[in-house]
């Protein structure tokens, strides 16, 4: 599935990249860019900048950058293909279905059918659940209080005694025993044949945010091992990346989401009305899963059992929700144990209240903390006021910080002074109180020789890129092959190439690239922090080394080189020569 360049770049062309980005997020215009809270990392003043010149976005908080392909890929978790997709769709732009390598259309047309597999054995489940066979299916159900309306809203099924009996309808339906055992539907045994994967249990359809079955849970009416047995990962069916409820989830528009640990937990919310329910799938609550939550809220609120397991999934979500950006509250089902519980005891209205009483996580980590360490005891009192300073230099934002610091100094008795000289001096033992580090931001720089080269060579893009005019005077002494770093040549002999021709398009440059590790690698180097400095002479210096620098290490690179690469030599020379010049030239910036 390979579009052609040109068709890239026209699809690129036509999605204005302040428009798309402000269907995401709000931005607001100053001076000749654009201003947002950054998505893709913690933040509450905005230091993401769109610039509709460049076609780009970058964050002077986290560092990230690239063009609109960047930006969806990243937002919507989506592959370059299904960016060009979205995008081409957005601008109505036709692709040419011819695209699609044979191998790209097998992979889709055998998702296609483990879709249709998937939904008729849920049609079958549905079906045996209101047949007289599944009546002990059904009264389960109703014991659990679950109404009727519910058990259709959620496809809720029932699959039978005897294994053979799925098998055989979906062989008649026309599926291929491949397709049932690749679905996790059934399986071979030597005995039987192919058999029912799922048998005598309630059955949970799993649906995506398009409303499509998936995957199924399927539970052993009253004890039995395992309580839930789930179907295996498919190619339709990824578990780190779908959640439980979130097809009617995402179009509660309730403000915020609930996320529960359980699919009883979710069936009974949504009947009393809390429609914003969700729950991961029998797998511990991923990033992946934190992301496609952001799509659609900033505020979680945690639903998990209020068991000692439960507690420390809650604190282990709470980590990925914050990283992800998302502001987390724990809601407190005591004495109850989990949300279904809760809501057959005390109802709707007692669980509104949990929620107007939900504890911010920050206060939620502390007081579980708190159950660590003995107050009575001096020494172990203070233990716990240093992890309180030590999670307090986790807030990368100074004001929020010293709000955090004042509301639990006066929650647990502590010298607000006395606290703050703990937190400080935990910063600076530990250097934690500093925005939030993140590989590949660009914004760290190591200090190993081949980054320094590296960080020469970005300088140089940026600069060029800043002012082309540039290119004019440098070209004499620098070629793209002097960006020793691969995907920095690919950009350099594309952006000089385009320079000579008098028009260059950082954002169209990005596009060469697939991986979205790689775009923000490419976008990295039109965003480069340029030394701040004020006089021309200045100015003319820092250019000059920063030229200097490159063609230095490109000699060194190619005489290193020299004997196993036939190019070398003639790098070398004209690297020699170059230098030479460069030495006694100044390149005059005016
Ligand atoms: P719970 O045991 O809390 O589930 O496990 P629940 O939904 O409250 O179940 P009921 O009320 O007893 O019917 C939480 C979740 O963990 C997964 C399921 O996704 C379940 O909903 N789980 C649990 C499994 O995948 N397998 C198991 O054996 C148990
Ligand atoms: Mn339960």
């Amino acid at each position: 599935m390979y579009y052609p360049e040109e068709l890239i770049e026209e699809v690129r062309a036509k999605n204005d990249i302040v428009e798309v980005i402000s269907g995401y997020l709000k931005v607001q215009k100053k001076g000749s860019n654009h201003w947002a809270c950054c998505p893709f990392h913690n933040e509450k003043t905005p230091s993401f900048s769109v610039s509709g010149n460049k076609q780009m976005f970058h964050c002077f908080g986290c560092g990230i950058s690239g063009n609109v392909y960047t930006f969806v890929m990243k937002y919507e978790n989506y592959s370059f293909q299904e960016a060009v997709k979205m995008l081409a769709d957005r601008a109505g732009v036709t692709l040419p279905e011819e695209e699609f390598s044979q191998e790209a259309r097998n992979r889709e047309s055998r998702r296609a059918r483990l879709l249709e597999v998937s939904k008729e054995a849920a049609k079958f489940f549905y079906f045996q659940l209101r047949s007289p066979r599944g009546r002990i299916g059904y009264e389960y159900l109703s014991r659990r209080e679950l109404s009727d309306e519910t058990m259709h809203k959620f496809g809720l099924g029932y699959a039978g005694k005897s294994g053979a009996e799925l098998v055989r309808y979906l062989r008649s339906k026309g599926f291929e025993d491949e397709v049932i055992k690749e679905a996790g539907l059934a399986t071979n045994s030597e005995r039987y044949g192919l058999v029912s994967q799922f048998w005598n249990r309630v059955m949970y359809p799993i649906q995506d945010i398009n409303h499509r079955v998936i995957g199924f849970g399927g539970r052993v009416m009253g004890e039995g091992e395992p309580k839930y047995l789930n179907s295996p990962e498919t190619p339709v069916f990824d578990k780190r990346r779908n959640l439980y409820g979130l097809n009617f989830a995402r179009t509660a528009r309730s403000g915020n989401i609930i996320l529960c640990e359980g699919y009883m937990d979710v069936i009974a919310m949504h009947q009393a009305g809390f429609t914003q329910a969700v729950a991961s799938l029998g797998t511990a609550f991923t990033s992946e899963q934190a992301n496609l939550l952001r799509r659609y809220t900033d505020s979680v609120l945690l639903a998990y059992d209020s068991d000692g397991a439960g507690v420390k999934a809650a604190l282990r979500c709470i980590g990925i929700l914050r990283e992800a950006g998302l502001t987390a509250k724990v809601i407190n089902m005591r004495p109850y144990k989990d949300p279904d519980e809760f809501m057959k005891a005390l109802g709707k209205e007692a669980f509104e209240e949990r929620i107007s009483q939900a504890e911010n996580s920050f206060f939620f980590e502390i007081r579980v903390l708190e159950s660590r360490f003995e107050m009575d005891d001096p020494e172990s009192k203070t233990k716990f006021h240093r992890e309180i300073a030590r999670k307090l230099c986790e807030f990368s934002e100074d004001v929020e910080r010293d709000n955090y610091l004042q509301a639990v100094a006066e929650k647990y008795f502590i010298g607000i002074e006395n606290l703050r000289k703990l937190v400080i001096s935990y910063a600076a033992q530990t250097g934690l109180a500093r925005p939030m580090e993140r590989p590949k931001s660009g914004v760290q720089q190591k200090h190993h020789p081949e980054e320094n080269a590296k960080k020469s060579q970005r300088l140089l893009i940026t600069w060029v890129t800043d002012e082309p005019a540039l290119y004019g005077k440098i070209k004499k002494y620098i070629t793209p092959e002097d960006f020793t770093e691969e995907l920095y040549r690919k950009v350099a002999e594309r952006l000089f190439r385009e320079l000579e021709q008098g028009t260059y398009n950082p954002a169209g440059i990005i596009s060469m690239f697939e991986e979205e590790e790689e775009q923000r690698e490419a976008a990295e180097l039109f965003h480069t922090n340029l030394p701040e400095l004020t006089t021309g002479q200045e100015r003319q210096k820092a250019f000059h080394d920063i030229v200097l620098a490159v063609k230095k290490n490109s000699y060194e690179y190619y005489t290193a080189k020299l004997g196993t690469d036939v190019n070398a030599l003639t790098q070398v020379i004209a690297g020699k020569k170059a230098l030479e010049e460069l030495a006694r030239t100044h390149i005059s910036l005016d």
